[in-house]
Order: structure tokens, then C-alpha cells, then sequence
């Protein structure tokens, strides 16, 4: 399968900005467009805020690239019970998703089609750059009951654990397929997720959704660190995007791993967590320090003075934050983390209802995500936050070339 779509030039592509006229030169030489390949580009982020970033490759765009500024995140629930269905809209998605992360509009485009039928592409994005929108797809637990997939599901692919302090919403957990959408304008992101689910009608429907802001995690260290709500510096000990070595150590799946179709993908791990921003904003600033076992102006671990400076744990309070999210804290246990802040209005009682979308990469939430989250049981932090939403995604690898689709190795029978 090929996406015939010509390689017209977009019409984003056509308002003459720079990053656009590569995206240009590269589909009109037929080829698809290379600007930024996923892991391997250490440029600083403001330099290429506005550009396309590689849809094909050996991983999926979207987790070891640098981190945009913004997400719409989406889990969705198939209505179709008819396998071939259900593998033509994958076809269609990815179609579609390789055109949106090259700027162009969806199929034909938003207008200039017939005058009788609606148009491919809803035309929100036209005009706006690609905005480094990645698009990253996974597959849920509950997908691999249908189908006759169920002796494809991976053994990492668990079902998560109860975690102590849990109050999760069914509403805004789980899903048989989740699309992350991060681009560096929200509109571009938002007008990927809609028209994946406008495409997706009769075979799939959308079970919840979310919006990010303020990317918190850079996966860039040479950049100034995001400060999460609640004021402090968030993705300091991060797995940085182009380092490959720990990349392959901790967020690849490999051969070794299996399944096959795996190989090159990820897991992914979103948690809801909600901020009680009133009670936090209360709290006085040693208390708060103490919770993270860092200080809030520079970041720097208890009993050091930079932001980069090794942490010593002993220094820290036994309940500190850091303290029992670290890798020597949990048998070397590390995670990529990917998330975002969110405020969701008010909840009626005058309160925000605000927090973190929190989103790990790992090669195996067993020893990733739930290693972790059962040693922060006793964290401090939890007095001033709660987990409303949960879900956990197989992260197929990435769309090799124009051939190629998503999920294309879960649904044919060689990898
Ligand atoms: C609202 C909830 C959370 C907030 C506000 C938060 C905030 C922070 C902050 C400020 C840091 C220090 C800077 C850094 O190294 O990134 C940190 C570190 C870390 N957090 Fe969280 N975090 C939250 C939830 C979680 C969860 C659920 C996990 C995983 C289960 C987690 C895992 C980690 C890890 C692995 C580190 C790095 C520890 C190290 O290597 O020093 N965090 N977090």
C-alpha cells in the first residue's frame, strides 16, 4: 500500500517559511520529507520550532524526539468487529498521519473538492506550520481480545496493578488504541486527533481524551528545564533523546524482548494525576523543597548546589520525592518521561482541576513504571496529589517507509 496522494507541494508549505520550503524540496524530489529524524536531533528546540519532523523510521516519532509544547492525547475504542476493517483504518490513518506531519491537509484538502461532499481535511491547520507534530499510535490490552489477536499480546503488556492511593476514573482510563499528538501549537495537534477520529467513524470511537500544556520532561538537557504547576524544575534526570545507549537500555524493546512485532517499539504508561494546587500553594517553602528533595530556584539535590550535580539520597528526607524515584532506589529502574501540565476548569467547588499527564516510556512497565510507582507508596508528594486516570499502551515500532503502516507487523504474519 503507497500513499497515492500526489506530491503536491501543501499549501502550508507554500507561505514561504523556511522550514516549509525544505518540506517542499524534499516531496517534491518524491521522497518523504527529512528534516528531523526521531532521536537523533540535538539541534536546540527554538531552531526548529515550526518544522516537520520525520514520520518514518525504525522507532515512532514522538518519544525520544525533543519534546514540543503541547499534546492532545486520545484513546479510542473499536466499534468494528471486522479485522479487515479495522486494518484498512490503520492504512487510512497512517496515510493521513504522514501527510499532517509533513504540514500538508488530510487526502484532497479542505476545499476545492466537490461542492456536495464534505471536504477530506477540516482546515484548522491550514496555513499553520507543521509544528513538529509527531503522531505516535499503541495498542491497549483490550484491543488484543479482539480479532483473534489474543496470543499476539505481548507478556510486558500488563494489566497495571492497584497503586495505594489510586482513585481512578473508568472514564478517563484505558483504551484499545491511544494517538499522541505533540506539536509546538496546539491547534496543530488538536486538528491531527480530530481528523484521525472523523476518519476513524464506523470503526472506532473516541473514549477520552486529553490536553497538555507546558511540556514538562524535556528529553533535550542541553535546554532550560520545564518547571512543572508546582513551580519546580521537572525532567532533570531525564533519558535525554539522543542518547542512544540508554535508549536502547531502557525504552527499546529488543530482539531479545519479544514478541517480534515489537522489536523497536516501546511501552507506554499515561497516568492522570491530579495537583490539590490550593493545598500545595499553602504549604511553606522548606516543606516543599523537602517533598522533592530539591530547591525550588535551581533545582539542585539536597546538600548540592546545581541542577546537575549528582543527587545524594541519604541527604534527602526517607519520604522525598527523589529520593524513591531514583534508579538506585528501585534496582536501576528507569523510565523516559514524556509528560505535560493540564487545567481542566474548576471542579464545582472553586478548586482547579489541574496536575500532570504524566506519560513514561520504557521497554517493560514491570520493571519501569510499576517498580517505580510501588516504591513512591511512602512518597511525600502523595499528600498533595492523586491518580484519577491510568492507562498502558504496546508502542508498536516505527513506519519503515511509504510501503509501510502502523501496526503493519501485529497484523501480518511476519514481523
Ligand atoms: C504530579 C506528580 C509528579 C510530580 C509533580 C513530579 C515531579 C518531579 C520532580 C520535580 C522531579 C525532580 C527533577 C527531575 O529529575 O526530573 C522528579 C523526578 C523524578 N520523578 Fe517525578 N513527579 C511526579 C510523578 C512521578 C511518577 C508517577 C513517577 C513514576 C512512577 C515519577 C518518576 C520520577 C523519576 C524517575 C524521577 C527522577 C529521579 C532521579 O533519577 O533523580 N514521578 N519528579
Amino acid at each position: 500500500m503507497t500513499d497515492t496522494n500526489p506530491p503536491s507541494p501543501s499549501r502550508r508549505s507554500l507561505l514561504g517559511w523556511g522550514g516549509a520550503g525544505l518540506a517542499l524540496g524534499a516531496a517534491a524530489a518524491g521522497g518523504a520529507v527529512a528534516v528531523a529524524r526521531a532521536g537523533d536531533d540535538a539541534r536546540p528546540e527554538g531552531a526548529s520550532a515550526g518544522a516537520a519532523v520525520e514520520f518514518h523510521g525504525t522507532h515512532q516519532a514522538g518519544i525520544a524526539t525533543p519534546v514540543q509544547d503541547r499534546l492532545h492525547f486520545a484513546a479510542f475504542d473499536v466499534t468494528t468487529g471486522d479485522r479487515s476493517a479495522f486494518v484498512q483504518l490503520l492504512k487510512d490513518w497512517t496515510r493521513a498521519a504522514r501527510r499532517m506531519t509533513a504540514g500538508k491537509p488530510v487526502g484532497e484538502g479542505a476545499y476545492g473538492g466537490l461542492p456536495e461532499a464534505p471536504p477530506d481535511d477540516t482546515g484548522e491547520a491550514l496555513g499553520l506550520r507543521p509544528s513538529r507534530l509527531t503522531l505516535t499510535i499503541g495498542f491497549g490490552p483490550s484491543l488484543f481480545e479482539r480479532f483473534g489477536l489474543g496470543d499476539r499480546r505481548p507478556e510486558a503488556l500488563v494489566d497495571l496493578p492497584r497503586f495505594a492511593g489510586d482513585n481512578l476514573d473508568g472514564s478517563r482510563s484505558d483504551g484499545d488504541l491511544c494517538v499522541q499528538a505533540c506539536a509546538d501549537d496546539p491547534q496543530v495537534a488538536v486538528h491531527a486527533i480530530r481528523n484521525l477520529a472523523r476518519i476513524g467513524m464506523g470503526r472506532v470511537v473516541i473514549r477520552w481524551s486529553q490536553l497538555g500544556f507546558g511540556k514538562i520532561s524535556s528529553t533535550t538537557p542541553e535546554k532550560q528545564t520545564p518547571r512543572n504547576l508546582m513551580g519546580f524544575k521537572d525532567g532533570t534526570r531525564n533519558i535525554a533523546g539522543t542518547d542512544t545507549a540508554r535508549l536502547k537500555k531502557f525504552v527499546w524493546v529488543d530482539e531479545r524482548d519479544g514478541p517480534d512485532w515489537m522489536v523497536g517499539g516501546s511501552y507506554l504508561v499515561a497516568r492522570r494525576i491530579r495537583m490539590h494546587i490550593e493545598t500545595w500553594d499553602r504549604t511553606s517553602l522548606q516543606e516543599q523543597e523537602d517533598v522533592f528533595g530539591r530547591d525550588k530556584g535551581e533545582g539542585a539535590p539536597v546538600g548540592r548546589a546545581k541542577e546537575r550535580d549528582e543527587p545524594f539520597l541519604k541527604a534527602m528526607k526517607p519520604d522525598a520525592h527523589v529520593r524513591l524515584a531514583h534508579p538506585d532506589s528501585n534496582d536501576g529502574a528507569t523510565i523516559l518521561r514524556r509528560g505535560y501540565s493540564f487545567t481542566d476548569g474548576t471542579d464545582g467547588l472553586g478548586r482547579l482541576d489541574a496536575g500532570l499527564f504524566f506519560l513514561a516510556y520504557q521497554r517493560d512497565p514491570r520493571t519501569g513504571f510499576i517498580r517505580i510507582q510501588r516504591n513512591l507508596a511512602t512518597d511525600a508528594l502523595n499528600e498533595y496529589i492523586q491518580h484519577v486516570g491510568s492507562a498502558v499502551f504496546a508502542i508498536p515500532p516505527g513506519v519503515r517507509d511509504t510501503d509501510d503502516w502502523w501496526g503493519r507487523t501485529l497484523f501480518s504474519e511476519e514481523a
